[in-house]
């Protein structure tokens, strides 16, 4: 296993739409185990393909390290797709692997249903609440090419725009690996 270089706010990876897994063969599990290791070495509790350089639509899950969801178990989910949800909305502060060191408060629905297929390709529906309807979503954006900044208020981005600017221009510090831009010149 290893541990991948994540993509951050300004990568143009983050905006693509991903693609239908087809099969799931030897290395999509390969892909499915290092985007563990990546999350779990960068302290995340939700990591989708894309934010790995794949646009596959797949993402992974595991709240175990949060406080009241220590039973949890880990879950991937292949070609999710949000079915339905509830109309009460609440606020919880996001944040994001992709954009470090920046949260806040998003509003999105409280219950969703939403369905995917797990390893075995068998098609799972799952009603999610509290944090997993969260994490899901925030995921199933990625998928997207949506991230949670994209859903703030415009005058609440332009207070944050100085710090994305700086995640662009790779002035940051992070402490996990995040993807390295290089300049490919042909001659
Ligand atoms: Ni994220």
């Amino acid at each position: 296993m290893s541990v991948i270089p994540i993509s951050v706010y300004g990568d143009k990876i983050l905006r693509r739409k991903a693609q239908l897994v087809k099969n799931v063969d030897f290395l999509t599990i390969e892909l499915i185990r290092n985007m563990f290791e990546t999350m779990r070495n960068a302290n995340g509790i939700g990591l989708a393909a894309t934010q790995v350089g794949i646009d596959q639509s797949v993402f992974v899950v595991d709240l175990s390290p949060v406080e009241e969801y220590e039973k949890s178990k880990p879950m991937v989910l292949i070609n999710p797709k949000i079915l339905d949800f509830s109309e009460k909305k609440i606020a919880i502060e996001e944040g994001c692997l992709s954009i470090p060191e920046v949260r806040y408060e998003v509003e999105r629905p409280e219950t969703i249903y939403i369905t995917y297929y797990d390893t075995d390709l068998k098609e799972q529906t799952f009603e999610a609440t509290k944090l997993f309807a969260r994490v899901f979503q925030h995921e199933q954006d990625h998928l997207n090419g949506v991230l949670f900044t994209d859903h703030l208020d415009e005058d609440v981005k332009k207070k944050l725009k100085k710090s994305l600017d700086k995640i662009k221009k790779r002035e940051i510090e992070t402490e996990y690996p995040i993807f390295q831009k290089r300049n490919y010149q042909l001659k």
